[in-house]
């Protein structure tokens, strides 16, 4: 998978849940659009390298377009809120 070989889960643990290095972003298609998503992908953030030299565009279009599909329908417990 592809969150998982760009090095993603890295800092933003399996399952994009978070760890002490990267926020979690199981509900991040909540805040974000994909465009933004897109953008942090590819400028990278305060604290999070860029990845537009590391990864194709179309790979980028598709990690947003996963994550933009995230919207914390799994809670916390690991129960669907859907
Ligand atoms: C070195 C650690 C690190 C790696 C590797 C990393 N991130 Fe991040 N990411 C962060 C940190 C820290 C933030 C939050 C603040 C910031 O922008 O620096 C963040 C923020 C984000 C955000 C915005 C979250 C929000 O709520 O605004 C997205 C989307 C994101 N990362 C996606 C990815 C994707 C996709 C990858 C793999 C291509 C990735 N990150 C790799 C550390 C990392």
């Amino acid at each position: 998978m592809l969150f998982h070989e760009s090095g993603c889960e890295h800092c933003h643990g399996a399952n994009a849940r978070g760890t002490q290095r990267g926020p979690d972003l199981s509900s991040v298609g909540r805040r974000l659009s994909k465009e933004q998503i897109e953008h942090q992908i590819h400028e990278g953030g305060k604290q999070m390298p860029a990845f537009g030299d590391a990864l194709e565009p179309a790979q980028i279009d598709d990690l947003a377009a996963f994550l933009q599909t995230k919207r914390a329908a799994v809670s916390k417990t690991g129960r669907s809120t859907r």
